[in-house]
């Protein structure tokens, strides 16, 4: 069952930008490509950079302290045998983004600690 939380507009996040969202005490980046939005855990599982503030590029992101590329579709890390990040599903109506709450629930890692 989804539980859709409102976190911005869509004009919050330029194209080919990110911003940090806290849900119910996760930080999650909301990330604005040319294949949509996407949203995935903000807490990079190398050393807990804020994705969020990374580079966007086609569907991935580059961590801005050591850059390392998380695909957005899927929260994997792809140059890198680190532990990737939740992804969370997404949706758009009237002008603001919504994310799935209720997969919080599930993906327990998303509540901001770094991995490694
Ligand atoms: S903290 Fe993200 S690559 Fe190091």
């Amino acid at each position: 069952m989804s539980r859709w939380v409102e976190v911005c507009a869509e004009e919050d996040v330029p194209r080919l930008e990110g911003r940090r969202v806290v849900i119910e005490g996760s930080n999650i980046g909301i990330f604005n490509t040319e294949e949509g939005f996407f949203a995935i855990g903000d807490v990079c599982p190398h050393k807990g950079g804020p994705l969020s503030d990374g580079d966007v590029a086609a569907t991935t992101v580059s961590c801005p302290l050591h850059a390392r590329k998380i695909e957005l579709r899927s929260g994997e890390v792809t140059n890198d045998s680190l532990p990737g990040v939740p992804a969370f599903p997404v949706k758009l109506e009237d002008g603001k983004v919504f994310v799935d709450a209720e997969e919080l629930c599930v993906k327990p890692r998303m509540r901001g600690e770094a991995v490694a």
